[in-house]
């Protein structure tokens, strides 16, 4: 599988109606796992850089409900950048996948759906240790 088809866009349907829109995420139904955390992100601007980690056992949907922001994702071979600017967009992005979000436009809220609790141990913030750890599990197969 591509790196793209591994870290799909995700569409989410709108049960809006005259009054307003309507966006509803159900875990394990619009999102591939049942939802344990969320938390969001706003007043970083077009010059910040968030992220910079992968997760070894979190899965995560980033959606910006407000605003734009854009995410590049690589598994250490291959990358792609995601523009997230549709509150009825997300990407998914699966375990051991490292992601620097950016560009935040002023009124950017970027929700994060996280299949986990926090545990800081999970996190690796460098980037060497990840090739590392990719590697060694490319190796085992
Ligand atoms: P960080 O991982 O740098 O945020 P981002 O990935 O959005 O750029 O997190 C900033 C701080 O907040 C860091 O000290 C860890 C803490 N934190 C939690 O305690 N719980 C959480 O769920 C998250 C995402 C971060």
């Amino acid at each position: 599988m591509t790196l793209r088809e591994r870290c799909p866009i995700l569409r989410f349907g709108d049960l809006g109606d005259e009054r307003g829109k309507l966006v509803v995420i159900e875990g394990a139904q619009a999102v591939p796992f049942e939802i344990r955390r969320v938390f969001y992100i706003y007043d970083s601007d077009a010059t910040v850089v968030r992220g910079q980690h992968a997760n070894r056992e979190s899965e995560f949907v980033l959606i910006n409900v407000a605003g734009q922001s854009k995410v590049r994702i690589t598994d250490g071979t291959e990358e792609f950048i995601a523009d997230l600017d549709q509150p009825r967009m997300g990407i998914y992005i699966p375990r051991m996948i490292w992601k620097d979000m950016y560009a935040f436009s002023p009124d950017s809220v970027l929700l994060v759906l996280a299949s986990t609790h926090y545990r800081d141990s999970e996190y690796i913030r460098d980037y060497q240790e990840y090739l590392r750890e990719m590697k060694a599990r490319k190796a085992e197969g």
